[in-house]
């Protein structure tokens, strides 16, 4: 079986987009199967640069199809733009499939996000603003609107008035305006409705179908498992299932099928939003590489916090998801230090932690314990052998993949898909 699922080992934006989109030319299917469009997949190819939100990163591949699963909120305006922004630029759609189980993040959504937020006061999780939070609790109590349901446009009505009156409800609660027109959002989503149908289907059936016949199938996770909602840094966390097995639910994929699953990791660390990250760093070094990296956020334009690797979070994310091999991307980011540090555990009110713990207030307590490496001040971008890398960067891998407990099989030194150190074909992994 060829199933491989590729997901974010750190807190995201560790370059899953590049990934996927350098896989995707051999494969015959590529599933977006959790999240919305709170994802920002950054893809450099031949036909220029993307940033993708829910449209699978494999889209450039003419031949592959691309399907977002039922475990993907999607919002159809920005589904809409998405398509409406491919197409224009040459870039054939026709390959997507949405699932009509896929829940909606409703305008609604947003407006409740922002009042849950601002309520938070200074623990406000910085989310993206997309809604994400309150379209995953309406589809948990039962209570949301699928994708399917704009079908029939007189049920999709009522369904929405019954919505925006409670979520008027609400934010008479809290002493907001009740803005919420039902009647305006069910007319604005029954026009999206009418571009979006073509695509939408049951995709059950084509999925197992190309699992029986043993196609390549690429998982695309979104956000990263350090932001999974059972396993990530709660409750700064996004809403949904992150890792490997959130994939394959997400999906519908059977957890037997799975052939590999590569953790790509960031050759640093990087956060956006609130909660702990013991290996921030606050000072020149984290200015330097947050302008150097252009670390801003695909999606929200915020800057992104810059830290050093971080071996013990990103070791428990490895072992919840059982990676086989690791994507390291953006060494070449680190060309020009002349030392680096990887952080390979935590002082606790002077006690030694090697575990990544489970409560936030106690990761906030976290200091890090460094361990130094030699920089090796070359430029690596044009490197594509493992051989022809300075020594210390291949001792800097060489230290990751121990700490890692996972073998880094793909090596980024670049944006486009050609930066890239193939240690093993990515399909079967390391022989
Ligand atoms: P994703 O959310 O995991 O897909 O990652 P993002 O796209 O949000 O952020 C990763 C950024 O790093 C994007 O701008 C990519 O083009 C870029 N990128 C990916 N791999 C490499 C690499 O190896 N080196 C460099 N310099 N940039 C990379
Ligand atoms: P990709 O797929 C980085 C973060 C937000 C916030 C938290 C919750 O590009 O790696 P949400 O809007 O999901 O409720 O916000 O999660 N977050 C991401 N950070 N990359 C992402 O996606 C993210 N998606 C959500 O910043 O801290
Ligand atoms: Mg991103």
């Amino acid at each position: 079986m060829s199933v491989v699922a590729v997901v974010g080992g750190q807190w995201g934006d560790e370059g899953k987009g590049k990934v996927i989109d350098l896989m995707a030319g051999s494969a015959s299917m590529v599933i977006r199967a959790h999240g919305g469009d709170n994802a920002g997949h950054t893809v450099v190819n031949p036909l220029g640069e993307f940033a993708l939100h829910l449209v699978p990163a494999g889209i450039f591949n003419p031949d592959a199809l691309c399907i977002i699963a039922p475990g993907v909120v999607i919002n159809p305006e920005s589904l809409d733009r998405e398509l409406g922004a491919l197409q224009q630029r040459g870039v054939s759609t026709q390959g997507l499939r949405i699932s009509d189980r896929a829940h909606m993040v409703m305008p609604y959504h947003m407006v409740l996000e922002q009042a849950q937020e601002s309520l938070r006061g200074k623990d406000a999780i910085g989310t993206t603003g997309r809604g994400i939070g309150p379209a995953y609790a309406d589809k948990v109590t039962r209570t949301g609107l699928r994708i399917g349901d704009l079908l029939d446009p007189s049920v999709f009505r009522e369904r929405v008035l019954h919505a925006a009156t409670q979520a008027n409800q609400f934010l008479r609660s809290v002493g907001r305006e009740p803005a919420i027109d039902a009647s305006a959002i069910a007319r604005q989503y029954l026009s999206f409705a009418e571009r979006l149908a073509p695509y939408i289907s049951d995709v059950s059936g084509l999925i197992a179908d190309a699992v029986d016949r043993n196609s390549r199938i690429l998982l695309e996770g979104a956000q990263a498992t350090l932001l999974d909602i059972d396993h990530g840094t709660y409750p700064y966390v996004t809403s949904s299932a992150c890792t490997v097995a959130g994939l394959c639910q997400g999906a519908g994929i059977p957890p037997r099928a799975i052939s590999q699953s590569i953790g790509v990791y960031k050759a640093y660390c990087t956060r956006v939003g609130s909660g702990a990250m013991p290996s921030e760093l606050l000072d020149a070094t984290g200015d330097y590489l947050r302008e150097h990296a252009h670390e801003f956020g695909t999606t929200t334009g915020r800057a992104r916090r810059v830290g050093w690797f971080d071996a013990v979070a990103a070791r428990y994310s490895a072992r919840i998801n059982g990676f086989d091999n690791i994507a390291l991307t953006r060494l070449d980011i680190l060309d020009e230090m002349d030392s680096i540090q990887v952080c390979v555990g935590y002082e606790i009110d002077g006690r030694r932690v090697d575990q990544f713990p489970s409560v936030a207030s106690v990761l906030d307590r976290c200091r890090p314990l460094y361990e130094e490496l030699p920089g090796w001040q070359t430029s690596t971008c044009d490197i594509a052998d493992f051989e022809e890398l300075p020594a210390e960067a291949a001792r800097y891998v060489g230290r990751i993949e121990e700490l890692v407990g996972a073998p880094a099989d793909i090596i980024g030194v670049g944006p486009a898909r050609t930066q890239t150190i193939h240690r093993s074909d990515p399909w079967s992994g390391r022989v």
